[in-house]
Parts: C-alpha cells; sequence; structure tokens
C-alpha cells in the first residue's frame, strides 16, 4: 500500500460523479490511483463504466461477476477485495455501507485506511459534514466516518450561519424544518409519486431523520440542539427544498440574516425562486452538473417575525453537499499537511450567488 489510492463503492447517483471527479481531478487533489465497484454487471450501465474507465478509474469486479463483465467487453483490472486492501480511503455510495463494514471493511481496520460512507448509513462512523465539524477528525482514530445526507448539510449550514452555532451553540433557541424532497434523482426512472405524498414522524423526538442526524452531527461538537423536522415527496426531479424556522434568542433582522448568509462561503445565496432554475445553474456551471454548496437560499423568501423568528426557505444542492464532504475526509487522510490546500481546487464550484 503507501501509495494514496482512493477505491470507491457503487456507481449509482453518488458514486459516478465522484468517481469522476477523483478522476479527472487526480492530479490536484494529489491522488495516485482510482479504483471503483460495480455490483451488477449490467448492459445498461455499459456506456458509464466505459466512460469512468475512459477517465482513468481502474473496475474492480469480485470472482462472481467478472465473466458476466467479461462477456460484456470490460475488462476488470483487479478484484473489489484487492482494491480495498491496496487503498488508502474507500469511499462507499451504496445504501449498503454499514453491512460492508461488517461483511469486508472491518477485517481492513489496521489504522492505515479510512472508510467513508454515505447519508443513509446512521451508525457507520462519526458524522461529518465539510465546514461544520471538521475541527473534531481525529487522525489515527477516526477510521470509519458517515458523510451526512444532504438535506442534514443543508439544516447544518442554515444553524451555523443563521444561529451561529458553530464553537459554541451561538444563540439558537430551537428550529423546525419541512423536508420537501424530489421523488427521485434525474438518472433514476422509478420512484414516481403522481402528486405531493406526505411522509410519517417516525421519530417522537426529532420528527425525522434529517434533524436527528443534525443534532448527532452537532453532538460532536457537544452541543445539544432542539431540532425538529418533517418530509414529504414533492412530484420533481430536480432539487430538494426545505422550509425552515429557526428562532433565535437574540433580535435580529432579515438584513443581518442575509449578510450572515453572504458571509458563509459554502452558502449561496439567489434571487430565484424556482428549483429549476437553481437546478439549470448547476448543470451549467457546475462540475458534473453539481455545485457544491450546502444550500441556496432564496432570498426573497427571507422573513424575520417577533424580532427573533426567522422564516425562509431553500434548495438542497443534493449530492454536490455529499461529494464535498466525500472529498474533504479524503484529502484529510492522505494529505495531513496540505488538507485545505487540496480542497481549494473544488472552490470554483461553490457559488457565492445561483
Ligand atoms: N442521491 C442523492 O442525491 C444522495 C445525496 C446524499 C446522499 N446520498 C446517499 O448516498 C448513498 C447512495 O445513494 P445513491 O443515490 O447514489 O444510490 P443509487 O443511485 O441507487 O446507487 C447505489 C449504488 O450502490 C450499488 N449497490 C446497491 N446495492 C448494493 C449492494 N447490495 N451491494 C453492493 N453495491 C450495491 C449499486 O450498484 P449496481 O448498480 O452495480 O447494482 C449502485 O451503484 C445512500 O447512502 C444515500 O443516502 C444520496
Amino acid at each position: 500500500m503507501g501509495q494514496n489510492n482512493v477505491h470507491v463503492v457503487g456507481t449509482g447517483t453518488i458514486g459516478e460523479p465522484l468517481i469522476g471527479i477523483l478522476s479527472v481531478m487526480k492530479q490536484q487533489l494529489g491522488i495516485d490511483r482510482v479504483s471503483f465497484h460495480k455490483a451488477t454487471a449490467r448492459l445498461t450501465d455499459r456506456p458509464k463504466v466505459r466512460a469512468l474507465v475512459s477517465k482513468g478509474a481502474l473496475l474492480a469486479s469480485t470472482p462472481d461477476t467478472l465473466d458476466a463483465f467479461k462477456k460484456m467487453g470490460l475488462e476488470p483490472q483487479l478484484t473489489h477485495t484487492d482494491a480495498v486492501a491496496e487503498a488508502r480511503v474507500i469511499i462507499d455510495c451504496t445504501p449498503v455501507g454499514n453491512d460492508n463494514k461488517e461483511q469486508l471493511y472491518k477485517q481492513y481496520d489496521d489504522g492505515s485506511r479510512v472508510f467513508i460512507a454515505q447519508g443513509s448509513e446512521f451508525g457507520f462512523g462519526k458524522p461529518y459534514a465539510r465546514g461544520i465539524n471538521d475541527s473534531v477528525l481525529s487522525r489515527g482514530d477516526d477510521r470509519f466516518i458517515q458523510v451526512v445526507s444532504c438535506n442534514t448539510h443543508n439544516i447544518a449550514v442554515l444553524l451555523k450561519t443563521i444561529a451561529g452555532v458553530n464553537g459554541g451553540p451561538g444563540m439558537l433557541d430551537n428550529a423546525r424544518f419541512v423536508c420537501m424532497r424530489r421523488a427521485s434523482d434525474i438518472s433514476q426512472s422509478g420512484s414516481f409519486v403522481p402528486g405531493p405524498e406526505v411522509g410519517r414522524h417516525d421519530d417522537e423526538t426529532f420528527g425525522t431523520h434529517h434533524a436527528r442526524d443534525a443534532v448527532h452531527l452537532f453532538r460532536t461538537l457537544g452541543h445539544d440542539l432542539d431540532l425538529f423536522s418533517s418530509a414529504m415527496k414533492l412530484n420533481t426531479q430536480y432539487m430538494h427544498a426545505i422550509h425552515f424556522a429557526i428562532k433565535l434568542n437574540r433580535p435580529t433582522n432579515v438584513e443581518e440574516v442575509i449578510r450572515r448568509l453572504r458571509d458563509e462561503r459554502r452558502v449561496s445565496v439567489t434571487e430565484k425562486k424556482s428549483a429549476s432554475q437553481v437546478f439549470s445553474f448547476g448543470r451549467d456551471h457546475g462540475i458534473y452538473g453539481r455545485i457544491l454548496n450546502q444550500t441556496v437560499v432564496s432570498l426573497p423568501t427571507l422573513a424575520v417575525r417577533r424580532s427573533n423568528e426567522v422564516f425562509g426557505f431553500c434548495f438542497t444542492p443534493q449530492d454536490g453537499n455529499s461529494l464535498l464532504s466525500s472529498l474533504s475526509v479524503a484529502m484529510w487522510h492522505m494529505h495531513p499537511t496540505g488538507w485545505d490546500d487540496r480542497m481549494r481546487h473544488l472552490r470554483e464550484y461553490c457559488f457565492s450567488e445561483i
């Protein structure tokens, strides 16, 4: 080992652009080799695999799928287990990261590798979001990191900027969020909903996992926040939107809120009110069609009531913020002295205004 090899597991909405970004920015990010594991040898996915291989990424298979890939004209270059063994960073982008940890990753936990899983994999490891709790990552101790979900990133950065929850609990009294989720990703042809579909409050303390995960994220900084979230699905494929109601323990006004939002690099603000227009900007100017901001706040929707209750709507750059945090953990582990320098190469995809 010893080399800065990165192995990505999964080639879906998160995995595909991540493999692409790692491959085309290999030099800037100081990576020696990028490999990826695709679970299913599917003919419709052949062009995707070829496109990733043409960018320099190596396809890894298991003994079970080797022949099926070969039959499709694809040549896996290494086995999935060798790829894990030879990597310094393994980024799991599947909905089964916790299972993979139990079945495979734990065997390779000798301290030289870091394993990263995504939003659905609660309990995989320390929850993390770039710009929120970078200070709690501990080299040598943290080998399993869970990059929180896209909406959790959004909630977290709203709390950081509007309520000043950061090194200390800031001025937050409590906050409520309604996450209005797109029914499916644009890469998916299933999960269509014919109309708005409201969700249950499965968690009696936090409502849905969005607030729960944000609470766990801020607990790594020593704060216990009063948060509650609700969720529903909309019949759109564009972007999630969030309505927020953040109550502060001191007075504020709309101008101050806007100033605080503009001061945070990972927040974008917009005069737009339509998700399609914000999404379209990302398609035109983002990396792999994604902006890497953690939220896009719609300025015309901001309101302050009774001088301390802040209301508004924002859009979630769904996979973009998870990609940024996944890349951040990879850079943290591989470049102990040049972490932020490496991340600077991605800054142009965080827009102050959309
Ligand atoms: N979509 C988003 O906007 C978004 C945003 C933030 C976080 N996330 C998180 O990212 C993770 C992945 O989501 P996604 O949207 O990228 O999913 P996705 O598009 O459905 O892709 C899932 C990938 O995982 C692989 N996979 C599925 N089941 C597997 C299994 N049993 N063993 C091995 N590989 C398996 C699939 O491989 P094959 O196709 O080869 O079968 C596929 O490449 C989830 O934790 C999700 O919560 C997603």
